[in-house]
């Protein structure tokens, strides 16, 4: 209630102690994944509005060529912001691409009144935590319990979540399809032109400037600085990747 009634006497004292709170709300925006961490997005600050437009300097025609990776991460940092305004007692009603918007974009109007319920705190506290993990874990497989707890959390309307087990027959056709995938992409020149162009080698990158700035110049992560498994055919780089 506290959190509540505080939230509306920064909202009523204008626009400069709204982009306080909104500059908090953005910082847990920009958290949110992003295909290719390519953080397409880009915020405006106007009264109690906040939106958010694609980036479309930073799309990757070669691998997301109709920007649907683009607007999916739109669509997660627009989540974060949600979750964050209701934190702050913050309803937040979206408006997704309205037309009588100059420029494309997701509008979102904050106002008083938010029931920050315990399931949003889960969520809120998760916005920092969460990460894209490709690693390979230390080999045990994951208690039946756990999966079913995950499977169970993740049942929605309009989508469907599967598990597939190492050694599980259906998996092998899967691997191979993903085999195939990734050799056809590392043989096509335009993929590794755009990778490299997108993607940063240094660990010092990594660690320095990109934890001080959400947005730098080349996002992508190199797949060894997440812990990922060799991508590559024949488990070899191509040579015009340097570390
Ligand atoms: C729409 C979308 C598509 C993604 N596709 C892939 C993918 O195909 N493979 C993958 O390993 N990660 C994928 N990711 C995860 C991103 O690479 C990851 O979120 C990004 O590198 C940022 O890292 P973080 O999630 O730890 O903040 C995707 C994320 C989003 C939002």
């Amino acid at each position: 209630m506290d959190e509540l009634v505080r939230a509306e006497s920064r909202l009523n004292k204008g626009t400069l102690v709204m982009n306080a709170v909104a500059r908090q709300l953005i910082s847990f925006a920009v958290r949110a994944p992003s295909g290719h961490n390519t953080q397409p997005w880009q915020f405006s600050v106007e009264q109690d509005t906040i939106r958010i437009y694609p980036d479309l300097s930073r799309r990757l025609p070669v691998v997301d060529p109709d920007n649907h990776a683009l607007f999916i991460s739109l669509g997660c940092a627009l989540e974060n912001l949600v979750v964050a305004a209701s934190q702050h007692g913050l309803a937040a009603s979206v408006d997704y691409f309205p037309s009588d918007e100059p420029q494309e974009c997701l509008r979102v109007r904050l106002s008083a009144g938010a029931d920050a319920g315990e399931d949003t705190g889960v969520l809120f506290r998760a916005i920092p935590e969460r990460q894209s993990n490709r690693g390979t874990y230390d080999g045990r497989a994951i208690v039946a319990s756990d999966l079913a707890r995950i499977l169970a959390a993740s049942r929605r309307d309009a989508l469907e979540v599967r598990a597939f087990n190492v050694g599980d027959p259906d998996v092998e056709p899967m691997i191979r399809f993903v085999r195939e995938g990734n050799i056809a992409q590392f043989n096509d020149p335009a993929f590794i032109a755009e990778l490299v162009s997108w993607i940063r080698f240094s660990r010092g990158v990594e660690e320095g400037r990109a934890q001080e700035h959400h947005q730098i110049e080349q996002p992508g992560r190199h797949p060894s600085l997440e812990g990922s498994p060799p991508l590559y055919p024949n488990g070899c780089p191509p040579s015009s990747w340097a570390m």
